[in-house]
């Protein structure tokens, strides 16, 4: 496909758009704090999607593909930072508040009414997602979707864990209550590629455990979050949920230096991360949940099944433009396999279709970071001077936003591609003769997430098994590297992430057990039968979910 046929891929005109998928810009002059929105007057920070469309409505422009407005949102500071974690702490008053203070069920019932309400807001949701990150249609909605049952599973799985701490416990002569108790403020800061997902996964399990949030919208994809805030608004207490905007230089460094930030929870970079954690005056006081970079590998055994294996890596590698932090980053095939292996996969990379999100079983779509386009050119052009090859037609071919997904053959050590994580349409390939090679590549790397198997034999299968569950967090058999179910463990090794997330996983992170005890005595049990009997405490209490 020629350059000028991937520019015919963005629409000519806004015609060219379906009506339901139309957009018009939406200038957020607002923001959640202590239970108000708060309107803003000052600075604001444009959105452009990656969906461009020629500039021939400009006087003198001359048809250069533009990214087209979807809003702006309010570009908060320092002082508005502080005055949201005023309003998180005093919301958790140290643990005496309305919402840490309120009975599960209680804080269940506000989650149920916030789900209702954002329930409302899918239409609008599913469309920003598309327009400001670029997503398809089919992962957009799947993405929203996917999020409603986290929460609803969350509450369920919530109702599980309450139940199952409302007994007391009698052992060498103690008795006891241990229920979990929330930790305090917790910061959320969400990703671009799953902003409303990967955000709520966090956010929501925070705040059913008792929690008050500051909550920080990713660059890209931080328009979907308005529409949400009055359902938070009007679902919790005042002070529960506040929205931080802005730069993240700007706003986040006060915040942590506070040492008022109980928790850290944040999907991104770990060299993000890093800083964050060190301007926290008490590290020790300060829990981290957070997934983090990733360089996911596949390995291609000699006597792989490779139709599964191309069809597998494909999914893997190039899903939402390679932008996940589970996707497969790098292939390594053995040396007998690889060209055969190759011969297959770079077809299928090439036909993958490329166009808008909205059209109509699209795979691969503009990309959202403004410079990636150069990244991935660059990263490339790196390969190339080291004698690797783009493999696949069409391969790299670039016309604003958009990228063909390209297969790099043979990278080795040396390339960037090799090392670093690419989060992009690009698959590099690597052949081996030694599977002590791919074993060495996982112990020398910094990540250490998921890592994808593909073979038949049960034995050379069972031969990698236990070395790479001690390097990674999850081994694919035959299978591409995903986080789902959501109800299996998502966490990494080495800078791939700090703590646990899955339904359960989430709650315990975002909590700590306390117990009440005392000594088995008369007196004391008529105490406890005082207290439960007469419901006069919320967390020594015998009450049931249903
Ligand atoms: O970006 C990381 C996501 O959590 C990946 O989720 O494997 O379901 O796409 P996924």
């Amino acid at each position: 496909m020629s350059a000028q046929s991937l520019a015919s891929l963005f629409p000519a005109d806004e015609s060219q758009i379906p009506v339901k998928y139309r957009i018009e810009p939406i200038h957020q002059r607002e923001y959640l704090l202590n239970g108000e929105m708060r309107q803003w007057n000052g600075k604001v920070s444009d959105v452009y999607s990656p969906v461009c469309l020629p500039e021939h409505a400009t006087a003198g422009a001359d048809g250069t593909l533009q990214r087209q407005l979807v809003g702006s949102f309010p570009v908060t500071g320092p002082k508005e930072a502080l005055e949201a974690l005023e309003a998180a702490v005093a919301a958790y008053d140290n643990g005496r508040g309305e919402w840490p203070q309120m009975s599960v069920a209680g804080r269940i019932e506000c989650m149920e009414t916030f789900v209702g309400k954002m329930l409302e807001q899918r239409k609008l949701s599913i469309n920003l997602i598309m327009w400001e990150i670029g997503k398809n249609l089919a992962d957009a909605t799947k993405e929203f979707d996917r999020t409603v049952k986290y929460i609803y599973d969350t509450i369920d799985t919530l109702k599980n864990m309450d139940r199952s701490s409302s007994r007391f416990r009698m052992e060498e002569g103690i008795i006891g209550q241990i229920r979990r108790s929330p930790l305090g403020v917790v910061l959320a800061m969400g990703p671009f590629n799953y902003p409303l997902n990967e955000t709520y996964t966090t956010l929501i399990p925070a705040i059913l455990m008792g929690n008050t949030i500051l909550f920080k919208t990713p660059k890209h994809g931080s328009l979907l979050h308005y529409p949400m805030l009055e359902a938070f608004r009007t679902s919790f207490p005042k002070g529960v949920v506040n929205s931080l905007y802005g730069r993240g230089a700007d706003v986040v460094p006060p915040v942590m230096q506070s040492g008022k930030v109980n928790v850290l929870t944040l999907i991104g970079s770990s060299r993000v991360a890093d800083e964050l954690q060190r301007q926290h005056p008490k590290l020790n006081r300060l829990r981290s949940i957070m997934s983090l970079d990733a360089k996911n590998a596949a390995i291609i055994l000699p006597d792989a099944n490779l139709d599964v294996a191309v069809k597998e890596c494909l999914l893997g590698s190039l899903s939402f433009n390679g932008q996940r932090c589970t996707a497969i980053k790098i292939i390594w095939a053995h040396r007998s396999v690889v060209d055969e292996f190759l011969k297959r996969f770079s077809p299928e990379v090439s036909k993958l279709k490329v166009g808008m999100p909205w059209d109509a079983g699209t795979q691969i779509t503009p990309l959202p970071e403004p410079t990636k386009t150069q990244y991935l050119a660059d990263i490339i052009a790196d390969a190339v001077a080291n004698g690797a090859s783009v493999m696949n037609e069409g391969g790299a071919e670039t016309v604003a936003s958009l990228f063909k997904p390209a297969v790099v053959y043979p990278v080795r050590e040396g390339m960037r591609l090799y090392r670093e994580e690419q989060f992009g349409p690009i698959v590099p390939v690597v052949a081996y003769d030694d599977i002590e090679e791919f074993i060495e590549y996982l112990i020398t790397d910094d990540h250490g997430m998921q890592a994808s198997i593909f073979g038949t034999d049960p034995d050379a299968i069972a031969r990698l098994i236990d070395p790479l569950v001690n390097l990674v967090s999850r081994v694919n058999i035959n299978a591409q590297c995903q986080r789902g179910p959501d109800t299996f463990p998502f966490t990494g090794r080495k800078d791939s992430a700090e703590g646990t997330l899955s339904v359960e996983d989430a709650l315990r992170s975002f909590s700590i057990r306390s117990a009440v005890a005392t000594k088995d005595t008369g007196e004391n049990k008529h105490i406890l039968n005082e207290i439960v009997s007469q419901h006069k405490s919320e967390f020594l209490s015998t009450n049931f979910i249903f």
